[in-house]
């Protein structure tokens, strides 16, 4: 694969067009196509405004520009994305409808060309088993906005031919992409190690010891991130966010770990969105981001034990996703660090934090939250605690 192979985008939403953007970018001819009426056209026209103002701010010139655009080309019938080396289906987050699909394109396109699905939650194994050739089918899981995230998961299914993930991470490298090659489990890389920011954070808020501009504060001042849990969950939209929660939780067949919580459901339950409808754990009134008023009667606390109390608490939940995810072979050490620095711009990778605070002291921290709660919510990944009694680090 390189520049000449057309490339096909099915769904022309939200990733399909950020996606399109990408390949075109990196020179292929892309074919974009949607089944409602028009959403490519429409995804070409907000894309060329979106060029008048990457040629206003100087990052292209109007040529390139031009040329990028005239290499997106809508497609009204799946058909005519019979020259296309790779196809990347983008399209609603449902199994029937993508593997109907991918049945339908085997169809159409020739015996080498790849398949690939940028789910989300789904697995890629189950969707290529509705292909005749499943050795062709893989998962590129991008990251939104895909113009502007580097991080690719690079998913190969059960059935996946050997060669086809270094094919895939080749050519994301060429598209200027951070590819990491994981295992085809629930949430991949990042959707899964991810899961205790919101959670435990939620968890915390639940049990009374801060209210959410405590939490968030927290996080960016002690941990470095820049965003807090609960105005990243507000960002994200809380349907998305509970929606994926959910789907790990099931997909684990329901470890205790990932479960999900009624505050967020709630939260749903009352259209209480996030940003995109003005209301979610803050609100926005006319752009402007109100915090909840704190409860009376508050507690007069130590301010920065609590910080720390509150930051250390989460990110050792998250260390240990990380390392089991290790553990557990989902993918190499340097993979897993790059995924949660690229993907979604965590200050350090996990696997570096363990280090620099100390295995030891991350399994004392999940120790003492699982004797105290008794939870095995809390359990600790087993190459914690075979790191701790080696004295080894990750890095
Ligand atoms: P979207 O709703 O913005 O776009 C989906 C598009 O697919 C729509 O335009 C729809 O008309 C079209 N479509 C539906 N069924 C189709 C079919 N059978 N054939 C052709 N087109 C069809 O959705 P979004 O957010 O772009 O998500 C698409 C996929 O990407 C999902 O699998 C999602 O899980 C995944 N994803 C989404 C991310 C996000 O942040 N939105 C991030 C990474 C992955």
């Amino acid at each position: 694969m390189d520049s000449s192979t057309v490339v096909g985008v099915i769904g022309a939403g939200t990733m399909g067009s950020g996606i399109a953007q990408v390949a075109a970018q990196a020179g292929h001819v892309t074919y974009l196509y949607d089944t409602r009426p028009g959403a490519a056209e429409s995804a070409l026209a907000s894309l060329s405004k979106t060029f008048d103002k990457l040629v206003e701010k100087g990052k292209f010139t109007k040529e390139e520009a031009a040329s990028v655009l005239a290499r997106i080309k809508p497609a009204n019938d799946l058909k005519q994305l019979a020259s296309c080396g790779l196809v990347i289906e983008a399209i609603v987050e449902d199994l029937a409808i993508k593997k109907k699909l991918f049945a339908d394109l085997e169809a159409i396109v020739g015996p080498y060309a790849i398949l690939a699905t940028n789910t989300s939650s789904l697995s890629v194994t189950a969707i290529a088993a509705a292909c005749t050739k499943p050795g062709r089918v893989i998962g590129l899981h991008f990251f939104n906005p895909a113009p502007l995230l580097p991080l690719i998961e690079v998913v190969p299914g059960l059935a996946s031919d050997a060669q086809l993930a270094n094919r895939c991470t080749k050519l994301m490298a060429a598209w200027g992409k951070t590819p990491v090659i994981c295992k085809d489990t629930p949430g991949f890389i990042v959707n899964r190690v991810a899961r205790p920011f919101y959670g435990e954070a939620i968890r915390i808020y639940e049990e009374g010891l801060a209210d959410m501009p405590t939490i968030d504060r927290a996080m960016k001042e002690i941990g470095g991130f820049k965003m807090g849990p609960f105005e990243l969950m507000d960002l994200i939209g809380n349907d998305v966010n509970f929606t994926v929660t959910k789907t790990v939780w099931e997909n684990f067949f329901y470890d205790p770990r990932y479960k999900p919580s009624f505050t967020q459901q709630r939260m749903v339950e009352a259209g209480w969105l996030g940003r995109k409808t003005g209301c979610g754990y803050y609100t926005y009134e006319q752009g402007q981001v109100q915090e909840r008023p704190a409860a009376s009667g508050e507690r007069q606390v130590d301010i920065e034990q609590l910080l720390n109390d509150i930051c250390s608490r989460i990110l050792v939940m998250l260390i240990n996703e990380a390392a089991d995810a290790l553990h557990f072979g989902i993918a190499t050490r340097d993979d897993i660090d790059l995924a949660m620095t690229k993907g979604v711009s965590y200050p350090k990778g996990l696997l570096k934090w363990a280090d620099d605070l100390g295995i030891a002291n991350c399994l004392g921290k999940l120790e003492s939250l699982q004797a105290e709660f008794g939870e095995d919510r809390y359990r600790p990944s087993p190459l914690l605690r075979k790191m701790a009694r080696s004295g080894a680090t990750f890095h």
